[in-house]
């Protein structure tokens, strides 16, 4: 009798640690789907990318990373969001330089860049393309100029809002060749493209992570790319600057950020699942044919985000006051 109480208190014992174990690895995590948060419309770049990582990310973390749009104030309502979301881990950001203009854009921001957010790693740094809907009149950079000369205000350009990249090239290039032309705010240029296919606006700044496929396509006509060297995609191209713009270059940079309080152990699994998509070979196919260069090692960590974060915050500070162009 003794013989079968032991034995039935060592099973019980068994059953007791196999259930506390499975606990354990029922709160290990991931347990849960994760989501990314992409500050703009998709169908755009960021869009883009951010799926594209996505699908490789949740193989590797055994849970389906969702990617979630949420529009607005030239990203800024997604940033904000993110700050404030729960840091247990299922909640991330992908954003771009739209980052770091933020503060001077915004006299009023309800979270602060430097201070609100864990860093997870840096992702892909991608050109801009100036590109115009197909039927636009001018067939080259020259003539663009000449035109948007002759036609000012006439002239329609898109972007993607107040702290959208695409915003601030607009800005730039106004301030370049000294015109002031129309800009039509959208909520990502997921739809600013579609309205210059569709040729309800003239001329955008994008990146060629959206711009590529219709470029190759022939689908609109493009003017140059904001590089300081042509692409490697497309080295017929010529760039802006060797085109008479000087001064005026922009690269898009993106990070990955997840609100303030996230435990280390958690970014941790998240970066690392984040760098394995960036070495996978069809991404990096992938990214490559779009024009995006996977940022060196040194960069695809904590420290690599945050020291940039801040650098860029300085950078873009008095170029954005230069400018004038702020919301409240
Ligand atoms: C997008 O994803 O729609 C763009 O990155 C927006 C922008 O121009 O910043």
């Amino acid at each position: 009798m003794n013989e079968v109480r032991s034995f039935l208190r060592a099973a019980a014992a068994t059953v007791l640690g196999a259930c506390l174990a499975g606990g354990a690895l029922a709160q290990a995590y991931p347990n849960k789907p994760i989501t990314l948060i992409v500050p703009f419309a998709a169908g755009g770049p960021t869009d883009v990318v951010a799926r594209l990582l996505s699908v490789n990310m949740s193989k590797t973390l055994g849970q389906t990373v969702v990617i979630e749009n949420k529009l607005g104030a030239g990203g800024t309502i997604a940033s904000a969001f993110t700050a404030k979301a729960a840091p247990d881990g299922y909640t991330f950001l992908i954003h771009h330089n739209g980052m770091a203009t933020a503060p001077a854009l915004y006299r009023k921001l309800p979270f602060n860049p430097l201070t609100d957010f864990e860093y997870v790693s840096q992702v892909i740094d991608v050109p801009m393309t100036l590109v115009g809907r197909k039927d636009f009149p001018p067939r080259d950079f020259k003539e663009l100029v000449a035109h948007l000369k002759a036609n000012g205000e006439k002239i329609n350009v898109a972007h993607a809002g107040l702290g959208a990249v695409s915003h601030l090239c607009s800005v730039l290039f106004r301030q370049a060749i000294g015109v002031d032309l129309t800009t039509i705010p959208f909520s990502g240029t997921g739809p600013a493209m579609n309205a210059l296919l569709g040729g309800q606006v003239d001329l955008m700044c994008d990146q060629t992570t959206g711009t590529t496929p219709h470029i190759k396509a022939g689908s609109v006509k493009l003017y140059g790319v904001t590089t300081p060297n042509r692409l490697r995609t497309m080295p017929e191209v010529p760039t802006l600057a060797e085109q008479g713009l000087t001064g005026f270059q922009m690269v898009v940079w993106h990070g990955v950020y997840a609100p303030k309080g996230t435990p280390r152990n958690i970014l941790d699994t998240f970066g690392r699942a984040l760098n394995l998509a960036l070495k996978d070979p069809a991404v990096i196919a992938r990214l490559t044919e779009l024009g995006a260069v996977i940022v060196p090692d040194d960069k695809l960590t904590t420290a690599g985000l945050q020291t940039w974060l801040q650098q860029e915050t300085q950078r873009y500070g008095p170029v954005i006051k230069a400018a004038g162009q702020f919301a409240d």
